[in-house]
């Protein structure tokens, strides 16, 4: 019986801020940006938007395709909550007019919270006729002017998951990992993460050969049973480096760099463009995949690298379906990117620094350019969604 990921689509804001115009300003060489780390723009969300109208506005193309009265599970998979009791994907859940008979909640394992969300959710749907809706949304944010700074940005997933999957079944074996370690982490009083950069990048390369040891002894699988890798990205040369790190654990040192890299390419396109998204970054990789790959994937296996700092790990797999292709979003994720604004650096660092009121009172948020839902405003502690005019 296969379950897995029947849609797949993806949001990020309308706005960025191009990484030459941020080394600029830093006095930076760009290329350290572009070429170093890999990352060519950050997506900057404007004022009325948060992680729930990005994840609303993800999911919208999904819930236009199906029934909504099959969806009986929301799983919201975040890092930028915007409540510690009441779960965003209740927020979404009404946007998207979802029926009452359905159970909604939030899960938390920095980036890696959406990956326990989809094997959840296969497990619930196997063998049924049930569907539920993942939803992976947030916005990666650091102070201004420390070295993840060019690594912001933000994004949203929305999965369908079903136990007759149009896009990718998942395989029954995981790889997993957990090790408490103290590289990237956000207390409950800060706005930004605080991060020990180069150990968090040690540490996710040594999460990678945990959860490959667990799942290589399970499976038996090698490097070469794979048709391609999709990694968490944090920036996309983490991703290449993931990838040459893998093929030595599997002793295929004789690939050359740029085999390696082509490797895991289509998969970057969207991460390169928006930066991290923390939740939402793996499977942006995978609609990257499967939106660019010019070969037809069906019928082939993903390896799929899955990282939270703190850290929770897992590397598991999944077979492309025959026919996937006309099941995609491909159209409207590359219309979202090209008809993007461009923000300039003072603009970005003015809705840096906007902040949202904590003491109850009344705000009106102006309007920018969004998707279908907006933040309009705040009152007496509560969000006041709306559907974008
Ligand atoms: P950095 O200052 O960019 O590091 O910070 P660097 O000085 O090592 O430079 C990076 C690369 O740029 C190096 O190449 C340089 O040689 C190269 P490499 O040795 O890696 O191949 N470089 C240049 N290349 C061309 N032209 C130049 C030039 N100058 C230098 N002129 C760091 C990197 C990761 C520390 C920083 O970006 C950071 O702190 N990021 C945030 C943390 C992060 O993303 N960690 C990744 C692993 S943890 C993770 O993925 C979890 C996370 O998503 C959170 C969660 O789970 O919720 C973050």
């Amino acid at each position: 019986m296969s379950a897995g990921i029947d849609l797949l689509s993806f949001y990020t804001s309308h706005y960025y801020l191009d990484l030459a115009a941020l080394a600029a300003v830093r006095g930076i060489d760009p290329r350290k940006y572009t070429v170093g780390i890999g990352q060519a723009r950050m997506a900057v969300l404007p004022p009325d938007e948060d992680v729930v109208t990005m994840a609303a506005a993800a999911a919208l193309p999904i819930v236009r395709r199906v029934d909504p009265d099959d969806i009986e599970l929301v799983l919201f998979a975040t890092e930028s909550a915007i409540d510690q009791s009441k779960a965003a994907g209740i927020f979404a859940h009404r946007l998207l007019g979802l029926p009452s008979r359905c159970r909604s909640v939030e899960l938390k394992e920095a980036c890696y919270s959406a990956t326990a969300a989809l094997q959840l959710a296969v497990a619930m749907v196997r063998g049924t006729r049930r569907k539920a809706l993942i939803l992976a949304s947030d916005v990666a944010r650091y102070e201004l002017g420390i070295l993840g700074e060019p690594t912001q940005g933000c994004g949203a997933i929305a999965m369908l998951v079903s136990d007759a999957p149009r896009l990718l079944a998942i395989d029954p074996e995981s790889g997993l990992h957990t090790e408490d370690v103290m590289d990237f982490w956000r207390p409950n009083y800060r706005g930004e993460a605080v991060v020990d950069g180069k150990y968090s990048a040690r540490v996710y390369l040594n999460a990678l050969a945990r959860t490959w040891e667990h799942y290589h002894a399970q499976t038996g699988r090698g490097f070469d049973d794979f048709h391609r890798f999709c990694y968490h990205v944090p920036f996309t040369r983490m991703a290449e480096q993931a990838q040459a790190r893998l093929a030595k654990l599997c002793g295929r040192e004789d690939l050359a760099a740029d085999a390696l890299a082509a490797q895991v390419a289509d998969t970057l396109h969207y991460a390169r463009a928006t930066g991290n998204s923390y939740t939402a970054s793996l499977y942006v990789g995978l609609a990257s995949l499967l939106d660019h790959a010019p070969d037809d994937l069906a019928g082939r296996r993903i390896g799929l690298f899955s990282y939270g700092s703190g850290c929770s790990a897992e590397f598991f797999s999944a077979v492309v379906q025959p026919g996937y292709r006309a099941h995609l979003f491909t159209a409207q994720h590359r219309r979202m990117l090209a008809e993007r604004t461009p923000l300039t650096y003072q603009q970005y660092e003015d809705i840096f620094h906007l902040p949202l009121p904590t003491d109850g009172r009344s705000l009106q948020i102006a309007q920018y350019r969004t998707g279908p839902f907006r933040l309009a405003g705040m009152s007496e502690h509560k969000r006041l969604y709306e559907h974008a005019a």
